[in-house]
């Protein structure tokens, strides 16, 4: 018998993984939409905003699966997220939300944006134009199981570059506004 990967449902623990990755606010200064408020937060310290394990396989037609764990917290008042991106290629990808709640933002590069919610239980698709980041509005940690195939790729950089077209920030409860530091037209 092979040895099965476990997922722990409480912590969101993968027991197999091929790597671990760590964002700390210092990764994600370029993403955040309050540039001033992320500055001024990393003079006292630099947190950890969110953790990745992933399963990669390689080959034709391979999938790989990821767990990811948002932290709850802000900057400003924007709610902390993934960095988001595009995939290199046309490929989809299904995310199962295991706890929290926040929200998956989507956009495509003609700017037209689609929003779902993320809680516990939700099944959500992601099509393959639309470039996406998940955001943690809750007060405990976001933590999903995503499913992608393994050669999609991962286009950070126009992210980074135009930012998406609007942002989820705390105004007595998560509310979707502009992106003030987007630069798509
Ligand atoms: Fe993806």
């Amino acid at each position: 018998m092979e040895r099965v990967n476990v997922l722990d449902f409480t912590t969101g623990k993968l027991e197999l993984t091929t790597s671990v990755q760590e964002r700390y606010l210092s990764d994600l200064i370029d993403y955040f939409a309050f540039k001033n408020e992320a500055e001024m937060i990393l003079r006292e310290k630099n947190p950890l905003i969110y953790k990745v394990y992933e399963m990669a396989y390689s080959g034709p037609g391979a999938l790989s699966y990821a767990i990811t764990e948002i932290e709850p917290g802000k900057v400003g008042n924007e709610y902390y997220f993934t960095k988001g991106h595009f995939h290199s290629k046309a490929a989809a990808e299904v995310y199962i939300v295991l706890s929290g709640e926040g929200i998956l933002m989507m956009e495509n590069r003609s700017g037209n944006t689609r929003t779902l919610n993320m809680f516990k239980g939700a099944v959500l698709y992601v099509d393959p134009e639309y470039a996406h980041r998940s955001i943690n509005t809750g007060n405990e940690k976001l933590v999903f199981l995503a499913v992608y195939q393994s050669d999609a790729g991962h286009d950070y950089e126009s992210i980074k570059e135009r930012g998406f077209s609007y942002i989820v920030v705390d105004e007595e409860g998560p509310k979707i506004v502009k992106n003030p530091r987007s630069t798509k037209k």
